[in-house]
C-alpha cells in the first residue's frame, strides 16, 4: 500500500499499539533507577513523577514497586490507556492531563523520570528550558530527574531507518520509524512513523514469524525492544486479510530536537537549579558511567537539584 494511501493519525492515540513495542525494557529502567536512588539520592525516595508519561510502563512499574506516583501527559488516550493498566493491576498513581513545559505539582517529589525521547517532543531551546526548570522546582533539594533520549552527534547519518516488532497475545505490531527529514540548522529532525498491526484470531491462527525478534539499530547502535503479555483494548476495525487475519496500518509524522553532547551540556548549564550528576547508555550499568561526548549515542542523563 502507497504511503499517502495510508491515513495519517496521531500515534498516541493507539497506546496499545505503542506499548506492544516498548515494554520490556520497563523492568531494567526501573531497576537502574532504584540503584540510581541509592547511589546518587542522601534521602530515601518515596514519591516520584513523569512527565509525558505515555500509555504509563513506568508509572505502573514504579508504583507496583511501592513509590507513590504522579504521572502526566498531553494525550488522553495515553492517560486512559494508563488509568485502565493501574486498574487490571490494582495499584493506584495520580495521573492528569498537563503539558510538560508547563506545570507545577502541589508537593515536592525526591525523583523524577523522562525518558525514550519524549523530551525531544520540545522542538525549541526555550521549552526543553522551561521543561528542566519544572521539573527542578518539583523536586526536593538533592531530588533525581533521568532524562534518557538519543543525541546525534555531528557525524552520524542524517536519515536513517529502524523497524522493530512486538507481540501481545494475537495483536503482532511492526512499528517502523524513518528520519525523512534532517537539519543541522534548525536542529529538527522529521520522523514519520508507520505501523503496521495483524490481528489473529483468538484461537487457532498464530501470527507468522516475521525474523525480527524485538532488537532494532539505531544510527548503528542496537536498541532493545520489548514484546510482552498483558490484556490488549479491542483496536479499531481494519481491513481482513484472505488468512482471516484483520490487517490495520497507520503512519504519523512528527519533529523531534536534536541534540549533540555540547548542544545538551549547554542546555544543562542554563537551569542551575539541575546539577549533571552521572550519563550512561541504555545497558543500564550502574557500575559503568558513560563520558559524555559525541561518541555517546543512547543517553541517560541523571541529574541532581541543588
Ligand atoms: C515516546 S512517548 C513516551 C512515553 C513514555 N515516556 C515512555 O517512556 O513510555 C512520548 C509521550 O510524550 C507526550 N508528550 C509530547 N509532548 C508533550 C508535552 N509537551 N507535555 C506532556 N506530554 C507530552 C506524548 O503525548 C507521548 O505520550
Amino acid at each position: 500500500m502507497a504511503t499517502k494511501e495510508v491515513p495519517l493519525e496521531n500515534w498516541y492515540d493507539h497506546p496499545e499499539w505503542f506499548e506492544i513495542g516498548f515494554q520490556d525494557e520497563t523492568q531494567k529502567e526501573a531497576d537502574f533507577f532504584e540503584q540510581a536512588f541509592k547511589k546518587y539520592c542522601p534521602f530515601k525516595v518515596k514519591r516520584v513523577f513523569e512527565p509525558a508519561c505515555g500509555g504509563g510502563r513506568l508509572v505502573v512499574e514504579m508504583a507496583s514497586r511501592g513509590y507513590r506516583v504522579t504521572g502526566f501527559d498531553l494525550s488522553q488516550p495515553m492517560l486512559d490507556y494508563t488509568r485502565r493498566q493501574l486498574r487490571a493491576r490494582h495499584l493506584k498513581a495520580t495521573l492528569f492531563q498537563g503539558d510538560m513545559t508547563q506545570f507545577k505539582l502541589p508537593t515536592q517529589h525526591d525523583a523524577a523520570f523522562c525518558t525514550f525521547n519524549s523530551f525531544r517532543h520540545l522542538t525549541t531551546e526555550k521549552a526543553a528550558r522551561s521543561q528542566l526548570q519544572c521539573v527542578a522546582e518539583s523536586l526536593r533539594e538533592g531530588g533525581l530527574y533521568f532524562l534518557g533520549m538519543h543525541l546525534a552527534p555531528h557525524d552520524i547519518a542524517d536519515f536513517c531507518i529502524e523497524r522493530w516488532s512486538g507481540r501481545r497475545d494475537n495483536i503482532h505490531v511492526t512499528t517502523t520509524l524513518r528520519v525523512i527529514a534532517s537539519s543541522r540548522q534548525t536542529r529538527l529532525e522529521r520522523l514519520r512513523i508507520s505501523v503496521l498491526v495483524k490481528e489473529f484470531e483468538q484461537n487457532g491462527k498464530s501470527p507468522q514469524k516475521t525474523g525480527m525478534n524485538g532488537c532494532s539499530k539505531v544510527n548503528g547502535k542496537s536498541l532493545q525492544r520489548h514484546h510482552g503479555k498483558s490484556s490488549i483494548d479491542r483496536s479499531p476495525k481494519g481491513k481482513v486479510a484472505a488468512n482471516g487475519c484483520v490487517i490495520h496500518r497507520m503512519r504519523d509524522e512528527f519533529d523531534y530536537r536534536m541534540y549533540t553532547a555540547a548542544q545538551i551540556r549547554s542546555l544543562f548549564k542554563s537551569v542551575p537549579d539541575l546539577e549533571l550528576v552521572e550519563v550512561f547508555d541504555f545497558n543500564y550499568d550502574i557500575d559503568e558511567p558513560q563520558k559524555l561526548n559525541d561518541d555517546l549515542v543512547d543517553t541517560l542523563f541523571v541529574l541532581r537539584k541543588r
